[in-house]
């Protein structure tokens, strides 16, 4: 097990390619931000101190995790001035590993072979690369004839370079272990270049302060992958995606179309689960084990029990219990809890409401702010009128009613246990255990009106 080592994450570039005013290393990768990831893998492989390199208020230190250290990168352009402005937090002595934001799925067993073999060899500098990309825009391992690593050449800007320096194909994937003592005095002599001081720009000082440079070579293309586009971000994305769709059904899960579904890294899935196309699963979001999930199903930062169904829903920040069925078309907003064996139906709204055992919506209705007891049914096109203009106010409704059509419920109201509504009903006041509410004028037959209609003269 090698020693603690600090992180020293840069995360302050521009990524101007990306033409975003959100910070490149802010942009998700299966719905984490990209330092994120890196961050994991950094704690994964053992890190002690991680210090993420950002610019003054460009929001990156906002998101970050507890525990994760600040360095603001005020002044100078480049990864060399991005380390230098980490200098008087980072430690003067002992291993350094740098570490890029823009690489998100730098793997946790990468970033520990890194410092073993930094640190089996006493090296000054030890970088991975890989010839497994393509290598446009990467930076080159130019070897000496010894095979050591002699300098790398930067290709952002090709002109000025060899056609021997642009036939390379071994790139530095931009993450390094570093003896902190060689590191820093090695950077001072690194001058900018295009208005960029490159930390790349310090193994040639490395090498001839007599410190080895080492290369460890990676065929992990996962780990090598940088983003510098969205071209790149979508490339890295897929590549993530499939990771969590292959994890999760190792677990059990199907997936009927996975090139149109979307699950996030964090959400979780229990074995026998089956998933349609055109899924979308995002942030802290449980299902559980044996459910229908779609097709055509949104569901974010909600919990679903063992075997429950939904088809063509959109689903947020709600809890639905075991053998619950949603949809199809069913709006679950949030603090919607919908209980065990609940229906939620068709073109169904539900809001802050608590829906319990076996109560079926059935159709066409919205529930807010409702509290719903057990085993009641809801008829098509009742309304909560929830909202009076100022404020909110709930309506309970008790065990085993059967409310008609078209009730609509005028809060606060309640409707006690086993009670009725007539169809048509504008309930504005309670309607006590067992009784129906009836509430509308009565109907009036006009006898003979067509016949008397026929009969008028036109005009
Ligand atoms: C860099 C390497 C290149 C390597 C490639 C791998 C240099 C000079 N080049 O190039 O050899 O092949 O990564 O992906 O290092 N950053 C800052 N402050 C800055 C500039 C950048 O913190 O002023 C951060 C960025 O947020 C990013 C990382 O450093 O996470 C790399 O910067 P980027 O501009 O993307 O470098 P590349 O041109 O890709
Ligand atoms: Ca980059």
């Amino acid at each position: 097990m090698p020693e603690r080592f600090t992180v020293l994450l840069m995360a302050a570039g521009r990524g101007t390619r990306m033409r975003s005013a959100l910070p490149k290393v802010l942009h998700p990768v299966c719905g984490r931000s990209m330092v994120e990831w890196v961050i994991e893998a950094a704690r994964g492989a053992g890190a002690g101190e991680v210090i993420c390199i950002t610019r003054p208020d460009d929001g990156v230190a906002e998101g970050l995790p507890d525990a994760v250290t600040v360095a603001e990168q005020r002044e100078g352009e480049g990864t060399g001035a991005a380390i230098l402005a980490a200098r008087e937090q980072a430690p003067a002595s002992g291993t350094i590993v740098v570490l890029s934001g823009d690489h998100p799925l730098v793997s946790k067993d990468l970033i520990e072979r890194l410092v073993q073999t930094h640190e089996d060899a006493d090296a000054g500098a030890t970088l991975l690369t890989t010839e497994e990309l393509d290598p446009s825009g990467y930076g080159r391992i130019v070897r000496a004839a010894d095979g050591s690593v002699d300098r790398i050449v930067e290709t952002k800007h090709a002109e000025g370079l060899s056609d021997e320096e642009l036939a390379i194909r071994e790139v530095n994937i931009g993450a390094y272990a570093f003896e902190a003592a060689d590191l820093w005095p090695a950077l001072e002599q690194v001058g900018e270049e295009r208005g960029e001081r490159y930390l790349t720009g310090v193994f040639p000082a490395l090498t001839e302060a007599g410190r080895p440079v080492v290369a460890h070579v990676t065929t992990d293309v996962r780990s090598a992958m940088g983003v510098n586009s969205r071209a790149d971000l979508m490339a890295v994305e897929a590549m993530a995606q499939r990771e969590v769709l292959d994890r999760l059904a190792e677990a059990g899960v199907t997936f009927l179309a996975p090139a149109s579904t979307r699950v996030e890294a964090g959400v979780e899935i229990g074995a026998d689960t089956t998933v349609e196309g055109g899924v979308t699963l995002r942030g802290a979001t449980s299902i559980g084990a044996g459910c229908e999930i779609g097709p055509a199903t949104t569901i974010t930062d909600s919990t679903l029990g063992d075997g429950v169904r939904a088809l063509h829903s959109f689903i947020v920040d709600a809890e639905v219990q075991a053998e619950a069925t949603l949809g199809p078309f069913a709006y679950l907003r949030p603090g919607a809890r919908i209980g065990p064996g609940a229906k939620i139906g068709t073109f169904v709204e539900v809001k802050n409401s608590n829906i319990g055992a076996g109560t079926k919506v059935p159709h066409l209705s919205y529930i807010g702010d409702a509290d719903v007891g057990e085993h009641s049914n809801i008829g098509a096109g009742n309304i909560t009128a929830n909202y009076d203009g100022r404020d909110k106010h709930r309506t309970t409704i008790g065990r085993g009613v059967r409310t008609s059509v078209d009730t609509s419920f005028v809060a606060p109201v309640s409707v006690g246990d086993d009670a009725y509504t007539g169809a048509g009903s504008v309930i504005t006041e309670d309607v006590p255990d067992g009784a129906l509410g009836i509430a509308r004028s009565r109907q009036t037959n006009v006898e003979g009106y067509a016949q008397r209609d026929k009969e008028q003269p036109p005009g």
